[in-house]
């Protein structure tokens, strides 16, 4: 689904290297787990992945094509494949969250006949329909999150990038996150999560990929993951 070969990233202005020669395959339904501290690299590579980066080495892979291929309309078509969550949910305040909502669906070209479902649908998944009129403003910090896990699930992405989802939550409202990210994996979806939260990763025993300064450290498959 995704595949990194020998990806090296140095962004120009301050010539810092923030990825070397990174090789990574992550297979349809897997749940990775991309850790590493502050600095490592882990946004970069979410930004490589949605085309908001180019690598200055190596090549980036998408469903088994070469991203640097896809050029003009056709980055717009690519991130619509994928959905985004943030560690600040990034909710438009004016609208409501099933306006949240719709205004993806309208982007992505979904007819309006099924916006109702898929809102509810989305909404339902992360256990926040009886919120669908209320504002940005009106909602806690850990139900803007989950609207905004709403909102990338809400036009069904094959592949779901998470970056550090739960960190501005506290440990009950990360772990409700997390729930809600097992479930959109148990149903099928690729789910790339930056994290540097060791308890998100012990409560859910998935494929570990550690980065350091810019290198894969270590690679360890589903539950093999140990602390020290
Ligand atoms: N826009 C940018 N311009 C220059 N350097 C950047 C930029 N974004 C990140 N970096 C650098 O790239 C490295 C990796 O950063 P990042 O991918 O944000 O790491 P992480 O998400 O793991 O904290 C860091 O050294 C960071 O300072
Ligand atoms: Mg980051």
């Amino acid at each position: 689904m995704i595949h990194f070969h020998r990806v090296t990233l140095e962004y120009p202005r301050t010539k810092t290297k923030a990825l070397y020669e990174i090789n990574l395959e992550i297979k349809k339904g897997e749940f990775v787990f991309l850790v590493g501290h502050s600095g490592a690299g882990k946004s970069s590579l979410l930004a490589l992945i949605l085309k908001r980066l180019e690598p200055t080495g190596g090549a980036v892979y998408f469903g088994g094509e070469n991203l640097k291929g896809v050029r003009g309309d056709k980055v717009a078509l690519h991130r619509r494949r994928i959905g985004v969550v943030f560690q600040d949910h990034q909710l438009l305040q004016n609208y409501t969250v099933e306006e949240n909502l719709t205004f993806v669906l309208r982007v992505l070209g979904v007819n309006q006949t099924e916006w109702e479902n898929r809102v509810t649908r989305s909404l339902r998944l992360v256990g926040l329909v009886h919120k669908k009129r209320a504002y940005p403003e009106e909602l806690s910090v850990g139900e803007s999150q989950r609207v905004a896990i709403a909102r990338a699930l809400v036009g069904d992405p094959q592949v779901i990038l998470a970056d550090e989802p739960t960190g501005n939550l506290d440990p009950a409202n990360a772990l409700a996150v997390l729930e809600i990210f097992k479930a959109v994996h148990a149903r099928g979806a690729t789910v790339l999560m930056a994290t540097h939260s060791r308890e998100l990763v012990e409560a859910y025993p998935q494929r570990v990929v550690v980065l350091k300064a810019g290198q894969l450290v270590r690679d360890e498959k589903v539950g093999a993951y140990s602390l020290s």
